[in-house]
């Protein structure tokens, strides 16, 4: 790695904005030295210019009983009312909010007057069905807009979504339903992807196939059209709709009223509910959505290309583009469905104006080549983003050249789940850009980067990235479980002069600048096609299965998808003739991705009779990885037996 990494501290191409972009920036200096100078009053500011509050507040933080913070807590206001009423009722009602294409080439142009009314049926739909504020809604849906209006319907009566990614399986559904207690589902008979209608109801019918869940409804929206058992708790979604009335008054609630749960891969088997709160969680999304992506809402056309599944479809789908009543762009299907040059068709069709997608898309694309892109007029294009993994110089450079016609900024936004909004990232109108760099903390953020000791590593050094001061959208804490939040983010450096340290769990480095260069995480946290996956929850995926004793995940480097799944897997005795290592090893890949889902299906699975491990039992991966990627292996001394690498690198040749 550190190999890589002084390659990438020698990168010494610049970008400074253009002048005609630097003149007409959203950003000014003067968010940098307002922030600088009083923090909490520069994020009270924000709140009150962003979003409309039905009750103003007048505590801005509320951090004496760290970290647990509460941010505008003694403020009331509606999320939803905030992402639609309040442009209806400026006049902006025909502005179009979203710009839906179906993977098929269907579409449909959604204004915010229309929006606002699907929210206000569906809100209907829900109170009647006896949710109620604090209640829990999942939702599994496919990026069609009902995926929007349910999440904009839950919110808007002070209910919490847990939105589902559709890809993972019945089995994952079932843990989050549980785990968050939900009691509607809100799904689809299924979606389009990669030419096919893709059947979703089945894995609800089968999450709930054992009739103890405390899921009393599903809703079900009519997208294929294809065929679906139907149980007595099911309802479809267009019926419903049409028989409630379209009035429906937004009522506030309290700021730190909680908003969302997301569910994320963490260092156990055990992926960790993450909540997010409604008031300050807003305010950091529309801030970082107007000014990080310079957004001009009367003109621009942003696209995010992230499912709704995850943060950045929520925060950067959802939440930020509706606060700051941007049209949009959502787009149900897969990149290269039916060619290879869906994306920039699109782009071309409705000029977007705005991309944000991640690395690995970027990389596909320079696999297929520029010929691809350049087929379409791309010339609407002015400002591209990268969010989810490090991107690489190379890919950024082609990401400029080839996307943004040599003249676009790029911005490398790192953040998480866990943050809710973006954390790090160059302003695009005022930062000279580093090809490879995120660069700057946002204005009102607060970052280091430190060592072991908890000493900041000064230019030029890398150590472990913190964040040292409460955020507005930072999480307020994993559902259900108070203790393993505190441990997780804030025991490692609990004893800071100043007060506990967020500790993110990547790693960083300093450049001679002062910026910021992220290097991918520090724990057993996989980056798989910007998705975080768990090497503890694909483990014990492996082990549930009847005929491995023993099983160890590491992410290797993967050219395309950033890191990719590699499984080294130990066959109990009583099966190792039953079956060939590749009939084996299919098999266990069917068996992950029906359990956890195609996103967490190993790419490679080595059968192997041992695993390296240290004198007191802990598998040492770092060598697994050197194996993987076919490195040279590494220090091997710390190894109960040494000669197990051997054994295991011969074994795969
Ligand atoms: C990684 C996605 C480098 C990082 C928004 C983080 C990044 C994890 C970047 C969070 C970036 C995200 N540069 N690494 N610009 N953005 N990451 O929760 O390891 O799905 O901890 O949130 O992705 O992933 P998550």
């Amino acid at each position: 790695m550190s190999v890589q990494i002084d390659h990438l501290l020698h990168e010494s191409r610049r970008f400074p904005p253009s002048p005609e972009f630097a003149a007409s920036s959203v950003a000014t200096e003067s968010l940098y030295t307002d922030a600088a100078a009083d923090r909490l009053g520069f994020w009270a500011e924000q709140a009150r210019d962003l979003l409309h509050w039905h009750k103003p507040f007048t505590r801005t933080l509320d951090w004496t009983n760290p970290p647990f913070a509460k941010w505008f807590d003694d403020g009331e206001l509606n999320v939803a009312y905030n992402c639609l009423d309040r442009h209806v009722l400026a006049g902006n009602g025909d502005r179009i909010a979203l710009h839906w294409e179906g993977e098929p080439g269907d579409s449909r142009a959604i204004s915010y007057a229309q929006l606002t009314t699907e929210v206000k049926r569906a809100a209907n739909v829900l109170l009647g069905l006896g949710v109620r504020a604090g209640d829990r809604v999942a939702i599994y849906l496919p990026m069609i807009p009902e995926a929007v209006v349910a999440m904009l319907a839950v919110a808007r009566i002070g209910a919490v979504h847990s939105v589902i990614f559709g890809g993972f399986s019945a089995e994952s559904l079932r843990s989050r339903i549980d785990d968050a207690e939900a009691v509607v589902v809100i799904t689809a008979d299924g979606g389009y992807r990669k030419g096919r209608a893709t059947p979703l109801k089945p894995a609800v019918d089968a999450a709930l196939a054992s009739g103890d869940s405390s899921v009393h409804t599903v809703l079900v929206v009519e997208r294929t059209g294809g065929d679906v058992e139907w149980n007595e708790r099911d309802k479809w979604w267009h019926e419903e709709l049409a028989g409630v009335s379209d009035e429906h008054e937004a009522q506030p609630f309290p700021a730190e009223n909680p908003l969302f749960i997301l569910y994320t891969s963490g260092t156990t088997g055990k992926p960790k509910g993450i909540l997010h709160t409604s008031g300050g969680y807003l305010t950091q999304v529309a801030f970082t959505h107007k000014n990080v992506f310079d957004l001009k809402p009367e003109k621009d056309v942003f696209w995010c290309t992230a499912d709704v599944g995850w943060i950045t479809g929520h925060s950067y789908v959802v939440y930020g583009p509706l606060a700051n009543g941007a049209t949009q762009v959502l787009y149900e299907g897969t990149p290269d469905t039916p060619h290879p040059g869906r994306w920039w068709e699109i782009i071309e069709k409705y000029k977007v104006s705005i991309l944000y997608t991640a690395p690995t898309a970027i990389r596909t694309f320079m696999k297929i080549g520029r010929q691809e892109p350049q087929k379409f007029d791309l010339t609407s294009l002015r400002l591209l983003g990268s969010v989810g993994e490090p991107i690489n110089p190379e890919a950024w450079m082609w990401y400029r050249e080839v996307i943004g016609n040599q003249l676009t900024p790029v911005v490398d936004t790192w953040w998480q789940t866990e943050t809710g909004a973006i954390m790090i990232s160059a302003l695009p109108g005022l930062t000279e850009a580093k090809p490879g760099a995120a660069q700057v903390a946002i204005p009102g953020v607060s970052i280091d980067v430190i060592g072991e000791d908890g000493e900041h590593v000064g230019h030029g050094n890398g150590g472990l990235l913190v964040v040292t001061e409460p955020w507005p959208s930072m999480l307020r804490g994993i559902w259900g479980d108070p203790e393993r939040y505190i441990e997780t983010y804030w025991e490692k450096f609990q004893d800071a002069p100043n007060g506990p340290l967020y500790f993110a769990g990547d790693g960083a480095r300093l450049d001679r600048d002062g910026d910021i260069w992220l290097l991918g995480r520090v724990d057993d946290v996989m980056n798989v096609s910007g998705h975080r996956l768990s090497t503890a929850e694909i483990e014990s995926s492996l082990v549930a299965h009847g005929v491995v004793a023993e099983a160890a995940v590491v992410g290797a480097h993967d050219d395309t998808t950033g890191q990719a799944v590699v499984a080294f897997v130990i066959i109990k005795y009583s099966q190792t003739d039953a079956a060939s290592h590749a009939d084996i090893s299919a098999v266990l890949r069917a068996h992950v991705t029906l359990q956890i889902g195609a996103i967490a299906r190993p790419r490679e699975i080595h059968i192997v009779t041992e695993l390296p491990k240290t004198r007191s039992g802990k598998i040492m991966r770092r060598l697994l990885r050197d194996v993987a990627e076919g490195r040279e292996i590494g220090d091997t001394t710390t190894l109960a037996d040494t000669s197990i690498m051997q054994i295991i690198s011969a074994s795969m040749r």
